[in-house]
């Protein structure tokens, strides 16, 4: 791969090291250094490095200590690979990085990540979007040290009644759920919980939204966890035939397919 003097932000994917993209992997291959966020990604993927590059962890140093590194590397024309966990989009702190690179004339790609809420939703067996029953998703966060503007809050969110994705919020869920009862959600509603998706001790927690709190206390799970709340992480959903698509419907018309229309 022709590797250029700049920074690649790559999606590491959620934890299993065959869950990044092609292209991610040949960067950590071919890159000079690469600056990991060691608590969450995992060291396997890291090992793919070359052995002539220059593998750095990020967890002990602040914003500018990295972007030192990042442009020292850059201007002896060295690539750089900045692995971030899931997706960098998704609460990656990379703007803030951006802002940084690009104030010194520094050039830098992302290159997406499967995200931990995709990943979760893969281990659950869920489709998130279900038809005639929600075709919204949203990722969110719940309210803890870091604010969440006003007119985001939790409760406004939930009002849409969709299928609800909350990063970072393991040990707010007492919050949470009061938010989604109050925004009209049933107490049976079904939520899962998915802790470390994808790594060897990856954990699942089927519950519903009246006993979220309890079972995640009881199941010791207070970080690395994606909640997915809503009518979709019905576990019953597969076991019953009531939720077609229009995609496969044979009486469908689309740009791929005629459908076959009948009068009865
Ligand atoms: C700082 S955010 C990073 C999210 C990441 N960029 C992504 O796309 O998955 C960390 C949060 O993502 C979620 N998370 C990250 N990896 C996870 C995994 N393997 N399983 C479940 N949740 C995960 C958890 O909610 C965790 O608190």
């Amino acid at each position: 791969m022709e590797m250029e003097a700049k920074v690649y932000i790559v999606g590491a994917g959620p934890g299993d090291p065959d869950l990044i993209t092609v292209k991610g992997l040949k960067i950590i291959q071919h890159a000079d250094v690469v600056l990991y966020t060691d608590s969450l990604v995992n060291e396997e993927l890291i090992s793919r490095a070359g052995k002539h590059a220059h593998v750095l962890q990020s967890s002990g140093m602040d914003l500018e200590e990295m972007v030192v590194i990042m442009e020292k590397a850059v201007a002896e024309g060295k690539s750089v690979a900045r692995v971030h966990t899931g997706d960098p989009s998704m609460y990656g702190a990379i703007l803030e990085q951006m802002v940084l690179l690009k104030q010194r004339g520094i050039s830098y790609e992302i290159i997406p990540g499967v995200s931990s809420v995709f990943a979760s939703a893969a281990a659950l067996g869920a489709e998130l979007t279900v038809p005639d029953l929600t075709q919204t998703v949203i990722l969110t966060r719940a309210e803890g040290r870091t604010p969440v503007p006003e007119r985001e809050k939790l409760r406004d969110l939930a009002s849409h009644h969709c299928t609800v994705a909350l990063f970072l919020s393991a040990t707010l869920a007492k919050k949470v759920v009061k938010e989604f009862l109050a925004a009209g959600w049933s107490e049976d509603t079904p939520v899962a919980v998915v802790q470390r998706a994808t790594w060897p001790d990856q954990k699942i927690v089927r519950t519903t939204l009246k006993n979220l709190d309890q079972d995640l206390r009881e199941a010791g799970i207070r970080m690395h966890a994606m909640i997915l709340a809503g009518w979709a992480l019905d576990p019953s959903l597969v076991d019953r035939d009531e939720h077609r698509s229009k995609l496969y419907d044979k009486s469908f018309t689309h740009g791929y397919r005629k459908g076959v229309v009948t009068n009865d």
